[in-house]
């Protein structure tokens, strides 16, 4: 395994999967194996393991770092939102437990070609999924260079507001437009500069252009509606007492988990004025995490990039 790379929460999403020999399991967002090793590790000597991720470069990073569990492992390049055709096509139609491990992985972030951040030199790019070719009109294969050159003001400004909340998105957006009547706006390091420009100075203590950066890789790549559609997909697949793991990295994303666990987990979902419950709904989860599950000190000491991670975890009914 990759020793640069610490999966995050690992020991705590082992603890509720509890990875059976014969268990067959989803990472739906495989990245470069670390939590997929972990799970072939402890489901020896049957277990399976479906690791799925949309960044090929990532799959070929897993497939060398998964190689000694080759026979108990497939990888597939897909998005986690089409699980259930993903997994058809290899005639597993229920499975044991799932992890979704969100965002956007280390190797991409220190990748600058990548265009994922604004501490290296890259093209505005942040696809996770570069498998798509750019002269199609599939929405996802647009890139962050594309959105800030081309979109409206109103767009930019609901792009950072929803997917940033970024107080100043007027300002940015204004100033975009303005520096984009000069040139186009290709770099990393020259948008990370526009943004900054814009905003007042020291009215934070992260850089002025992370919240930005977070609304556009989140825009570019769909993840808030990867995430509904990919929570419901995972849950169908779930067999009786299967997990369901999701590790967060920001509220818009924990809230939406949050939320999904509620619903599957209520007896009834009519409005609250109704006197007398019509829903017919059925509980379909028992929520297993009543808050999320975060790092310690030493793991995030250990690995920065983890301090914001929230676990939860459900089970099927
Ligand atoms: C935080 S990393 C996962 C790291 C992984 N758990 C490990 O231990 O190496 C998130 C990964 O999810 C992938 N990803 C994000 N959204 C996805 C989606 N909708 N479908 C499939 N993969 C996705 C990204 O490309 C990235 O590689």
């Amino acid at each position: 395994m990759n020793k640069q790379h610490i999966p995050v929460l690992c020991d705590e999403v082992l603890d509720f999967l509890k990875p059976q020999p014969d268990g067959v399991y989803v990472d739906g967002t495989v990245g470069l194996g670390g939590h997929s090793y972990a799970i072939l590790k402890a489901s020896a000597p049957n277990g399976h393991v479906i690791g799925i991720d949309l960044d090929p470069d990532a799959l070929a990073i897993a497939k060398e770092n998964l190689n000694a569990f080759k026979d108990r492992c497939c990888l597939i390049n897909g998005n986690f939102a089409e699980i259930p055709v993903l997994l058809k096509e290899h005639s597993i139609y229920a499975v044991d437990g799932l992890l979704l491990d969100l965002g956007v992985s280390s190797l991409q972030l220190d990748t600058p070609h990548r265009g994922f951040s604004f501490n290296h030199t890259g093209p505005l790019d942040m696809r996770m999924d570069t498998g798509h070719p750019l002269d199609t009109d599939q929405e996802i294969a647009l890139t962050a260079m594309q959105v800030v050159n081309d979109c409206s003001m109103d767009t930019l400004v609901d792009i950072f507001k929803r997917y940033g909340e970024e107080r100043f998105a007027r300002r940015i957006a204004a100033r975009i437009l303005k520096a984009r009547q000069q040139t186009p706006i290709t770099t990393t390091t020259h948008f990370a500069e526009i943004v900054k420009s814009a905003v007042p100075q020291k009215t934070s203590k992260i850089h002025p252009a992370t919240r930005v950066f977070q609304a556009l890789r989140i825009h570019v790549n769909r993840e808030l509606e990867n995430l509904e559609v990919g929570l419901d997909a995972a849950i169908s697949l779930l067999k009786p007492g299967g997990r369901l793991c999701v590790i967060a990295f920001h509220s818009l994303e924990d809230r939406i988990v949050k939320r999904r666990f509620q619903m599957c987990a209520r007896a009834c979902i009519c409005p609250p004025k109704i006197p007398v419950c019509i829903c017919e709904h059925e509980p379909s989860l028992q929520i297993l995490t009543k808050r999320p599950i975060v790092p310690d000190t030493s793991a995030v000491q250990h690995n920065p990039r983890a301090r914001s991670a929230k676990l939860r975890v459900a089970r099927k009914l």
